[in-house]
């Protein structure tokens, strides 16, 4: 299994994507390849994909980004293929995402997983994230 930082669109990063997505969410369409482009460009977003035997099966998205209290990062819309779950690949990407934060000076790694989301939260929790009191809030914008 290999564990790497996507730089470049490739054809095979976009239909990737187009397998992956729908497992993650059935409301995101998949992004597309310029939609892609711009989160490869990003200095704030560091895509990780995980390939396995050849084929592109995961993915995780590490948000890293400075406020005033210091450098804090974001994992957002992990996934991996439905045929390649239970190999360790999500532990990879979430280990792989935690060593880049560290290596970017980020001071915390926030997420949030919904608890139907129990491989999820169990992952999670095995790498070592520990569950936050808060309250999450969000506002949605409604499309005029
Ligand atoms: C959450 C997710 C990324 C985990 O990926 P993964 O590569 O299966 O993760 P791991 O192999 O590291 O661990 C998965 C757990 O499922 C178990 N498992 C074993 N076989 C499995 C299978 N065929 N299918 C699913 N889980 C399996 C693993 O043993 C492990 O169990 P444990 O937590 O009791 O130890 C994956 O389940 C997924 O994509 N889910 C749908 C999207 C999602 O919920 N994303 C998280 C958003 S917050």
């Amino acid at each position: 299994m290999e564990i790497f930082e996507a730089n470049e669109v490739t054809d095979e990063l976009v239909e990737a994507f187009q397998y992956l997505m729908p497992q993650l969410s059935s409301s995101s369409p998949a992004p597309t390849r310029e939609e892609l482009q711009l989160i490869v460009d990003s200095p704030a977003v560091i895509l990780l994909m995980a390939r396995y035997e050849g084929k592109l099966v995961g993915s995780l998205s590490l948000a890293v980004f400075r406020v005033p209290t210091g450098v804090l990062a974001w994992i957002e819309d992990v996934v991996v293929d439905q045929s390649m779950r239970g190999k360790g690949i999500g532990e990879a990407l979430t280990r792989a995402a935690l060593t880049r934060a560290k290596e970017l000076g980020v001071k915390q790694v926030d997420l949030t997983s919904r608890p139907v989301r129990e491989a999820a939260n169990r992952l999670y929790q095995r790498v070592g994230f520990l569950p936050r009191q808060t309250n999450v809030y969000r506002y949605k914008i409604e499309k005029e």
